[in-house]
């Protein structure tokens, strides 16, 4: 059989076995448990209440074995340029130690070069630092936005902002509070050349000329791949932090990128982050398929996904501090694997990407959840949740949230019987939970490497470059040219809203 009659075997042997009922999976197979539930990194994947049994399992680890999941996995950490449409590497895990000794070492002399600078931005080099306006858009701003927003809560170092959209309102809300006298710009964009971050960066500059701080570019940072594009911008040299052409925007927070989490953590919290990650990259890179957790995932991905159908996924952080994971996780898996060619250009065998979607507990469930529960579409759910509280508040709002969390799992899965249809809730619903012990750098560096490791997981089940993102770029091209020539050759509608809005 030839390694395409293999893969489509598998996937008709999948697709037509009988979808399991929930309710009765446990019954069913007493070690369910011990074979769904596994522990890495301080954090805990239960896997147990999906529709995957056994024999699915074992197709899927012919799968990976079919479409040579431990090849490409390989190829990665060797640094050959698996994203073949654009000729590069995909070398973010050596950012973390783990990867081709030749990017291992150049990602530590650059890590050394930033926390030199940082070191002395502390010692006040740059003159008063209090605040830090970080701007950038997608990878270069989300992965940042995230670990401030989770980490940094009850730290008293520096206050960071986060500011992306070009929507001039975005930035002028970073800007309120802050002292142009004591903020550092921080300009964040692998091309240095993203329309957003430049206008934004711009502006940022104007504020601080207007309010008459001397030498405002001297107080710029620039990360960035382009070190020669920030140069030209105004950027001096020795302001500038570059990482690896090989490292992807969405996969980069690990990189200079990460700039603003170890302003706002210290530089011990940013090296527990790639720590963390590291401890997530051995094991995907080690484990034995079966017991993988990144590929155990995208097993569950693919299922519900070819099998089931389902178009969407939904992400509930049971936590205040991961309120940003669901926009994270969009970029991350849908510029990932939302595309429709494999890798050698034919078209895909079925869906690709789900549409990730989600928001945090308890807010979601008197919002979404009526949906969840009883509405048509069969979402595949994933709770996150920490043991650890982190408030200081009486121990009860902890309780109450976690408590909520693993009820919501059970309500999903085993429904309610009524007399009156509009109370009846169908179960059979399936959920995934991932429970973290403590939120700390350590464990959120193992939770975000664990989703990227799972995205590339999927994207090799698929056939799939996760690593490109070519559809991002036509709407800039036609913006563009909005831009430049006006309202000429577009269609009526389009041609009709820019003459009413921009005249
Ligand atoms: O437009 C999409 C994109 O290229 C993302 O992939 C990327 O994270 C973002 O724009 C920002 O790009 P840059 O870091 O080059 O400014």
């Amino acid at each position: 059989m030839t390694d395409d009659a293999r893969v489509s075997a598998i996937w008709n042997g999948l697709k037509s076995a009988d979808i399991p009922e929930l309710r009765s999976i446990f019954t069913a197979d007493p070690d369910r448990l011990t074979k769904h539930v596994f522990e890495v990194a301080g954090l805990r994947f239960d896997f147990s209440k999906t529709h995957l049994l056994d024999p699915a399992i074992e197709s899927f680890l012919d799968l990976a074995e079919a479409v040579d999941f431990a090849g490409a996995r390989a190829a990665m950490f060797a640094g050959e340029a698996i994203n073949n449409s654009e000729g590069r590497a995909v070398e973010h895990g050596a950012l973390r130690g783990e990867g081709r000794a030749e990017t291992v070492a150049e990602a530590k002399a650059l890590r050394t070069r930033m926390r030199t600078l940082i070191d002395a931005i502390e010692g006040e080099a740059l003159g008063d630092v209090r605040h830090v306006l970080h701007i950038g858009i997608g990878g270069s701003a989300l992965g940042p936005d995230l670990l401030v927003d989770a980490l940094a809560r009850h730290s008293d170092r520096y206050d960071v902002a986060v500011v992306s959209n070009v929507d001039g309102c975005a930035l002028e809300a970073a800007l309120k509070g802050f002292d142009p006298q004591a903020t550092l710009i921080v300009v964040a964009s692998k091309t240095f050349t993203t329309s957003e971050t430049m206008l934004n960066a711009a502006s940022a500059l104007q504020w601080m000329m207007d309010a008459g701080v001397d030498d405002p570019y001297g107080r710029v940072i620039a990360l960035t791949a382009s070190p020669d594009k920030a140069m030209e911008w105004g950027v001096d040299e020795t302001r500038i932090l570059p990482f690896p052409e090989s490292v992807g925007g969405r996969y980069s927070l690990w990189s200079s990128i990460g700039f603003p989490v170890a302003m706002a953590l210290g530089w011990g919290g940013f090296e527990e982050l790639l720590e963390g990650a590291a401890a997530m990259d051995r094991h995907f890179r080690q484990a034995p398929a079966k017991d993988n957790i990144p590929l155990r995932a995208a097993f569950v991905d693919q299922y519900y996904t070819q099998v089931m159908q389902c178009q969407t996924r939904a992400v509930f952080a049971y936590d205040e501090r991961l309120g940003l994971l669901p926009s994270y996780l969009q970029q991350l898996e849908m510029e990932s694997n939302g595309k429709a060619v494999k890798r050698d250009g034919s078209p895909v065998d079925g869906p690709t990407a789900p549409i990730t979607w989600g928001g945090v507990g308890t807010d979601a469930q008197h919002a979404v959840f009526q949906l969840l529960h009883q509405g048509t579409h069969i979402v595949p759910v994933e709770f996150i949740a920490v043991t650890e509280a982190g408030d200081r508040l009486d121990p009860e709002h902890h309780e109450a949230l976690l408590v909520n969390c693993f009820a919501q799992g059970a309500a999903l899965m085993q429904g309610k019987d009524s007399d009156d249809p509009a109370r009846r809730y169908p179960g059979n619903r399936p959920s995934s939970t991932i429970l973290i012990d403590d939120l700390t750098p350590h464990a959120l560096g193992a939770l975000i490497a664990f989703y990227e490791h799972r995205t590339f997981a999927n994207g090799v089940l698929m056939g799939i470059n996760s690593f490109d993102q070519f559809g991002v770029e036509l709407g800039k091209e036609i913006a563009r040219t909005i831009e430049r020539e006006g309202p000429v050759g577009f269609d009526p509608s389009t041609m009709a809203l820019i003459e009413r809005a921009l005249g």
